[in-house]
């Protein structure tokens, strides 16, 4: 396991341990991050304690029911709790997330949960967002006239749909397309998140306002420390 990888297990079990009671549904996230929560999970559930969860996309689903970990739909159990990675943390807390696809998802669960968690490493705290592109899904049909609404209200920005491996465009699990957006530093991400939102035919965007994270734990130097919300980094 790489040093990086470490890290990701350190904050991923750590948020589990920390946050997570037996008898309780929680929101489990998308990426290389969460996926470690969703393992300290399995361990626990493995162990005999009754833990539901609520996946944000297909993977985490996939990854769930390999483990033996009981499923919810969304809306069918109070989430106590709800732990997933971020692409980028801002110091006002808000996120960029969606570097895997699964933003649209991640947010209901986030919404719908009594806490959100952010679990990271350290090279993902940033001062101000937009140095990670925002992803901004959209469906299909619309694409030509997103990408184009975007470019007129953004002028300078970079709007490039986003594609799979294989060179094909990458699909949603919700069978939408997605485009990635280099706008630049983001002074705020509130009113972009919802001007965006605006452009008939999207769906979501990657912005996640501050005032929805509960908790940022962030893994580096051998520790994992959890953010005070006014402390400077
Ligand atoms: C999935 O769409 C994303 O929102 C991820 O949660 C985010 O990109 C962080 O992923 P990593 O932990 O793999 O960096």
């Amino acid at each position: 396991m790489t040093e990086a990888d470490e890290h990701k297990r350190a904050v991923g079990f750590a948020a589990v341990d920390r946050y997570v009671r037996s008898g309780t549904c929680v929101g489990l996230g998308t990426g290389s991050t969460a996926r470690w929560a969703v393992e300290r999970v399995g361990e626990r559930v493995a162990r005999g304690e009754n833990i539901v969860v609520v996946a944000t996309s297909a993977a985490t689903e996939r990854q769930c029911r390999e483990l033996g970990i009981p499923l919810a739909a969304l809306g069918e159990r109070e989430i106590d709790v709800a732990i997933d990675g971020a692409d980028e943390v801002a110091a006002d807390w808000s996120l960029t997330k969606g570097g895997g696809g699964a933003h649209f998802r991640e947010k209901a669960v986030a919404l719908a949960a009594r806490a959100f968690v952010v679990i990271v490493t350290a090279e993902k705290l940033v001062e101000k967002l937009g140095a990670f592109p925002t992803p901004v899904e959209v469906v299909p049909f619309t694409l030509a006239v997103v990408t184009r609404a975007i470019e007129i209200a953004y002028p300078g920005a970079r709007v490039q749909q986003r594609l799979s491996r294989d060179g094909t465009p990458f699909v949603t699990d919700n069978g939408n397309a997605l485009v990635d957006c280099a706008f630049g530093a983001i002074d705020d991400p509130a009113a972009l998140d919802a001007a965006l939102r605006e452009i008939h035919g999207v769906v979501a965007t990657g912005l996640f306002p501050g005032p929805l994270t509960a908790a940022v734990l962030v893994a580096g130097g051998g520790e994992v420390r959890e953010l005070l919300r006014i402390a400077s980094r």
